[in-house]
């Protein structure tokens, strides 16, 4: 049911700007047609003999084996390449690289460091090229954090979300969010982590607060969120960070002051007694391991619709 790509048309997921409010309201609900199926172990292979590459220059557990599961899943597979042992770990250019792999694969799935490194890829492939996360973005994984909210809670427009901690890749693509879908996202991180303002359009602005005190972040929020305070790639600061944030830990007192029918999600791996509390991630308002299966969802539905397009609830292409 794949479609061939007709380049210059090829959709690429880089940054959650990347697709508009209707692309995403048709992927959330083609992600809860695609967990239903699994659940029932109905077979469904619209990707049936493509092949997923997924390059790795970081650690990873939920986003591999989401995407090696899902590309299976759709009837596809999947070639693991990360840059300890394939020549992209030996100065081959990413151009190069780019050329090659996209000729033999139908979709690939890449992790890296600047998100400069995944746009010369996507410049470059031949099939649709998706973000596993760089330092600037990872939007599988607040796509997934949205469905998980949706599936919960019903529509996230007009809701408050409060990000409390880094500036790092998880906030600045729940700000890209907010903007798309018309919620609220209010950030509170501690001075000298603050959010850099060229990277903030004016239209990002009006969807976002910056608060000095997590407090003030989380007080009527509909949806508490954090992440480590040392991303991958930035582990020589981590001494620093633990000292800067440790004000910005999520505790049961920080969630009180949140919607009583808040949730807490972590995109994980999470720090207990760090960036969140035991007592809360293990806590009734948390849904972390709903939102890391649903991982598994949101990327079928993500991989299918690069591939087919919109199919109807029928499996029929729209
Ligand atoms: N949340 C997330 O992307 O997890 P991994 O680093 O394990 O892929
Ligand atoms: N912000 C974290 C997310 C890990 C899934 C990192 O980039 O390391």
């Amino acid at each position: 049911m794949a479609k061939p790509q007709v380049p210059g048309q090829i959709k690429h997921y880089l940054q959650f700007a990347d697709l508009t409010r209707a692309e995403y309201d048709y992927l959330l609900s083609r992600t809860a047609w695609l967990k239903e199926r699994f659940k029932r172990y109905e077979t469904w292979h619209p990707l049936h003999d493509r092949t997923l590459a997924m390059i790795f220059e970081k650690h990873s557990t939920r986003t591999r084996l989401s995407f090696e599961a899902g590309i299976h899943q759709l009837g596809g597979h999947a070639v693991y390449l990360n840059t300890r042992d394939t020549q992209l770990g030996r100065g081959e250019p990413v151009e190069d690289a780019a050329q090659v792999i996209s000729r033999m694969t139908d979709i690939i799935m890449i992790r890296t460091f600047g998100q400069d490194i995944i746009e010369r890829f996507a410049a470059n492939s031949r099939v649709p090229v998706i973000n596993g996360l760089t330092n600037e973005f990872h939007p599988c994984q607040v796509l997934t954090d949205i469905f998980t909210f949706v599936e919960a809670r019903g529509p996230i427009q007009g809701k408050t979300v409060a990000w409390v901690g880094d500036a790092n890749n998880m906030a600045y693509t729940w700000i890209q969010a907010a903007e798309c879908l018309d919620f609220q996202l209010r950030f509170s991180a501690p001075d000298g982590y603050q959010l850099d303002r060229a990277r903030l359009s004016g239209a990002a602005l009006n969807h976002l607060m910056i608060c000095a005190d997590p407090r003030d972040a989380v007080k009527g929020a509909d949806l508490v969120t954090t992440d480590v305070w040392t991303s991958m790639g930035y582990e020589d600061q981590n001494t620093m960070r633990m000292k800067a944030f440790k004000d910005w830990m999520v505790t049961e007192e920080l969630m009180a002051l949140a919607n009583p029918s808040a949730l807490f999600m972590h995109c994980l791996p999470a720090h207990r007694g760090e960036e969140v509390s035991a007592a809360v991630i293990d806590g009734p308002q948390s849904v972390v391991w709903e939102e890391a299966e649903n991982r598994l969802h949101v990327q079928k539905a993500l991989m299918e619709y690069l591939l087919c397009g919109q199919i109807s609830a029928t499996g029929s292409p729209v």
